[in-house]
């Protein structure tokens, strides 16, 4: 009985890999539509944003792999549901107005998410670059008393 225990396991996680969560492709991307800021701030928003924020997602090895990719792709569902920077012209400026606000707001800390930055060094960003990002993200806030 306890040898079978590890085939045990092992066949639980083979039927786990039959549940995978979608992640919806669209058929047509309006190349158009993305987002245009400065250039460096592009790079930055390319390098660590793009795998949840966009549809250029670079999908990892794990992301593969029931039960990790459960998690990984509804992160990347949710992430593109909140903000797709390939989506940016079709917003209206309420919603353009609330990302610039949420960026300003989550960019210094939970934003990448610090999970997804374990597994990826090259998303990191430093200090330097988050006040960056932070600044630009102020600086498309409107004043709401204009
Ligand atoms: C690993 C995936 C992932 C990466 C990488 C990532 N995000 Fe997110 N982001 C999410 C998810 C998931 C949510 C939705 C969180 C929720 O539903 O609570 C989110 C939400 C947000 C929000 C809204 C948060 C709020 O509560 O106001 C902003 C703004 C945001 N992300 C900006 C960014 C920026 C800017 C980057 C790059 C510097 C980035 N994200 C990188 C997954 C990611």
């Amino acid at each position: 009985m306890i040898k079978t225990i590890p085939l045990w396991i092992a066949g639980v996680l083979l039927l786990l890999q039959a549940i995978q969560v979608e992640i919806p492709k669209p058929s047509f991307v309006d190349i158009e539509n993305e987002i245009n800021p400065p250039k460096e701030i592009m790079a930055m928003l390319k390098i660590s944003c793009y795998d949840c924020h966009s549809y250029q997602t670079k999908m990892p090895w794990y992301g593969h792999i029931a039960p990790f990719s459960w998690s990984v792709r509804n992160h990347i569902n949710k992430g593109r549901n909140w903000l797709n920077f390939q989506e940016w012209d079709g917003y209206d400026e309420e919603k353009k107005q609330k990302i610039y606000k949420g960026i300003a707001e989550t960019i210094s800390y939970s934003m990448p998410m610090p999970m997804y930055l374990s597994f990826h060094d090259e998303a990191k960003l430093t200090q330097k670059e988050r006040n960056r990002i932070k600044k630009w993200a102020q600086n498309n806030i409107k004043d709401e008393n204009e």
